[in-house]
C-alpha cells in the first residue's frame, strides 16, 4: 500500500496502473474511518484491481462557523484500517496542495444544491462536487463509491458526472448503522452520553415512518408532524424533515415507492443526518 500526499506524484503512480490496464476503484473520505466508509472500500475492492482512498478534509465544504478545525482527525489508525482492507494507494494531500494561492474554480450544480442540507449549507455541496471533480481527475477512477447515508451528496455526485460526461461509474452503498440504529459517522463522537442515546431517534423516526406507510398512512404532513414530536420528546432540534421525490428531491403530496425520507437534526451543536427510501 502506497501512502501519497503529493499531487504530481499520484498523477503518475495512476498512470502507471492505467498503463497497467487494472480497473481503478475510489473512495473518496474525509478520514477518522468506520465501518461505513470500509463497508464503501470492500465494494471498490470486490469490484476493481486497484483500490485508492484520499483523506482530505475538505476546507471548502465547511462554512466559517462550522467543525472544520475540530473535525476529528486519526492518520495513523486510517492508515492501519485501510492496510487491513488491502487497498493500495492512499492519498492524502495538504489543503495547499490542494487549493493553491489563488484557487477560484468552483462546480456548482443548480437546484438539487440548494434544498435540504443546501439550506443550512448553502455553499456546502459547492464544495463537495469541486473537491470531489478535483479528486476524479486525480485519481482517474473507472467506479467510485458513495455512502447512501449522504443521500443528497450522492445524487449529486451523480448528477455531476452525468453532466460532465465524465467516465465514471458511480455506486452506492447502504448505510451502515451502529448495534441501535443509529448511522455511523465520524461526528456521532461529539455527542454526549445522554445526545448518543437520544440520537437513535433519527432512525427510529424513520422506521415509523416507514411503518405507518405499511399500515396506508400517506400524507407527508402528518408523517412530519409524527417525526417532528418523536425528535423533540428526545430534545433534538429539527433542522429539516425532507419528504421528497428520490430522484429530484421535490416535495411529494403523497408518500409512495420511492419517496425520500430524510432528516436533519441537532443535539446540542452536533448536527446529525439520516435517511430511508419507501
Ligand atoms: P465522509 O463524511 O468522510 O464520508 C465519506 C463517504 O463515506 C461518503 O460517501 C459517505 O456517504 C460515506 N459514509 C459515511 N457514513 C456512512 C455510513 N454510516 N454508511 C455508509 N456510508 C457512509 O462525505 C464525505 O466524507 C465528503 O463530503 C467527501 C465525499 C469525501 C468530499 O469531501
Amino acid at each position: 500500500m502506497r501512502v501519497i500526499r503529493s499531487i504530481a506524484e499520484t498523477k503518475k503512480f495512476i498512470s502507471k496502473i492505467k498503463k497497467s490496464n487494472k480497473s481503478i476503484g475510489f473512495v473518496p473520505t474525509m478520514g477518522y474511518l468506520h465501518e461505513g466508509h470500509l463497508s464503501l472500500v470492500r465494494i471498490a475492492r470486490k469490484k476493481t484491481e486497484f483500490v485508492a482512498v484520499s483523506i482530505f478534509v475538505n476546507p471548502a465544504q465547511f462554512a466559517p462557523n462550522e467543525d472544520l478545525k475540530n473535525y476529528p482527525r486519526d492518520m495513523k489508525r486510517d492508515i492501519n484500517l485501510l492496510k487491513k482492507e488491502k487497498v493500495d494507494l492512499i492519498f492524502c494531500p495538504t489543503e495547499h496542495a490542494i487549493y493553491l494561492p489563488g484557487y477560484k474554480t468552483y462546480v456548482y450544480i443548480r437546484d438539487l444544491g440548494k434544498k435540504m442540507c443546501g439550506i443550512t449549507r448553502p455553499h456546502h455541496f459547492e464544495g463537495v462536487t469541486t473537491i470531489v471533480l478535483k479528486l476524479f481527475n486525480i485519481i482517474k477512477p473507472d467506479i467510485a463509491v458513495f455512502g447512501a447515508k449522504d443521500y443528497q451528496q450522492a445524487l449529486i455526485i451523480r448528477r455531476m458526472v452525468k453532466d460532465l460526461d465524465l467516465d465514471i461509474k458511480i455506486i452506492t452503498g447502504k448505510i451502515i448503522r451502529e448495534k441501535d440504529g443509529l448511522a455511523m459517522s465520524s461526528r456521532n463522537r461529539y455527542l454526549s452520553v445522554e445526545q448518543r442515546k437520544d440520537a437513535t431517534v433519527l432512525y427510529r423516526a424513520l422506521r415509523r415512518i416507514k411503518e405507518d406507510y405499511r399500515q396506508g398512512f400517506l400524507d407527508p404532513k402528518r408523517a412530519k408532524k409524527v417525526i417532528k414530536q418523536l425528535i423533540e420528546k428526545k430534545n433534538g432540534r429539527t433542522d429539516y424533515i425532507a419528504i421528497v421525490n428520490k430522484n429530484n428531491l421535490l416535495p411529494v403530496k403523497k408518500i409512495t415507492k420511492g419517496t425520500l425520507i430524510a432528516l436533519a437534526v441537532f443535539f446540542g451543536t452536533t448536527r446529525l443526518i439520516d435517511n430511508t427510501v419507501i
